[in-house]
C-alpha cells in the first residue's frame, strides 16, 4: 500500500539517512522514537507535503514525488493526514474544519451532500454533530478537538491515515478513547493506518507492526511481540526509557 524507498533528508543535519518500509493494506503501524529523531518529517512525505533529499514513496505503486501534479492530486486523495497538535483552524466551525478534509471543489460547494458527509465524519469518531458543528474549536475539550481533526482526516474516505501524536497531550481516558477510534476506523473503513506517537503502550496495543526510528533510520521493525521480546540494547533502552517517564507522569499526577 505504502513503500518509502531509501528516504533521506537533512537540514542543517541529517535527520533521515536512508529509511526503507512497506506498509501492507489495511495494516497499522506505528513509528516510534525520541523526540527530534525525524516522525514528523518521514510522515509528512507519504503525501508529498515534505519532499526528501533522495529517495521516492510508492502509494499503491505510484511514484508520489516522481508524478506530475494531477497523479500527486489523485494520490494526495487517497491519504487523510491527522496532524500533530489537532492543527484546527481556530476561527472556523467545526463544520469547515472538517470541509477541509474534501477535496477543494467540493468543500466548496456547500451542498446537503457536504453536510451529509461531514455529520457522517463526526459521528465515525463518536461526536454528535448536531451540538458541535456550528462552534469554534475553543469550545470544545482537547479530546474532543483530535476527534474533529480525525473526522477532518477521514470525510475524504481515504485508503489511508497517517496519525502525527494522536494521543498527546490527552489524558489516559481521552487517548483510550482515541486509540479505539483508530482501531475503529481502520477496521470499518478498511483503511491503512500510520501511527506516529512516542507513547509506546500506545502503538503495542493497536498496531500490527512497530518500527522504531533511531538516529535516521529504522533501527527495529516487527510485531508488538517481536518488540516486546527484543534484545536489541537500543529497543530496550527506549522501552526502558518510556517504562521510565510514563512513571514519572503517573507519580506527578498521583493526589
Ligand atoms: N522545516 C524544518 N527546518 C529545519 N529543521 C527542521 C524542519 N523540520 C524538522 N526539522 C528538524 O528535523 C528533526 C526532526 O524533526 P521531526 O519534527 O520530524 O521530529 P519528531 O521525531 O517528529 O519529534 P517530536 O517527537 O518532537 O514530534 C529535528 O531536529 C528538527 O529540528
Ligand atoms: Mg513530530
Amino acid at each position: 500500500m505504502i513503500e518509502y524507498r531509501d528516504i533521506h533528508k537533512a537540514y542543517d543535519a541529517p535527520v533521515l539517512s536512508g529509511v526503507s518500509l512497506r506498509v501492507d493494506p489495511g495494516e497499522c503501524i506505528s513509528i516510534v522514537g525520541p523526540s527530534g529523531t525525524g516522525k514528523s518529517v518521514l510522515l509528512k512525505t507519504t503525501n508529498g507535503l515534505l519532499r526528501p533529499d533522495q529517495g521516492d514513496v510508492f502509494i499503491e505503486g505510484e511514484s508520489v514525488f516522481g508524478s506530475g501534479r494531477r497523479t500527486l492530486e489523485r494520490i494526495r486523495r487517497k491519504v487523510g493526514y491527522v496532524f500533530q497538535y489537532a492543527a484546527l483552524f481556530d476561527s472556523m466551525s467545526v463544520y469547515e474544519n472538517v470541509c477541509h478534509g474534501l477535496p477543494e471543489e467540493e468543500a466548496r460547494r456547500r451542498s446537503p451532500e457536504v453536510l451529509r458527509r461531514v455529520c457522517e465524519a463526526l459521528e465515525d469518531v463518536n461526536l454528535e454533530p448536531a451540538q458541535i458543528l456550528n462552534d469554534l474549536p475553543a469550545k470544545l475539550s482537547g479530546g474532543m478537538r483530535k476527534r474533529v481533526g480525525l473526522a477532518r482526516a477521514i470525510v475524504g474516505r481515504p485508503r489511508i491515515v497517517l496519525y502525527d501524536e494522536p494521543v498527546t497531550g490527552l489524558d489516559p481516558v481521552n487517548s483510550a478513547v482515541v486509540s479505539l477510534l483508530i482501531t475503529e476506523i481502520q477496521e470499518r473503513l478498511k483503511v491503512t493506518s500510520v501511527v506516529v506517537t512516542h507513547d509506546i503502550e500506545q502503538a503495542l496495543g493497536i498496531s500490527q507492526r512497530i518500527s522504531l526510528l533511531d538516529r535516521g533510520k529504522l533501527r527495529f521493525v516487527g510485531t508488538p511481540g517481536e518488540f516486546r521480546e527484543s534484545q536489541d540494547p537500543v529497543v530496550r533502552a527506549f522501552a526502558n526509557r518510556q517504562a521510565a517517564a510514563d512513571m514519572a507522569v503517573k507519580i506527578m499526577e498521583e493526589p
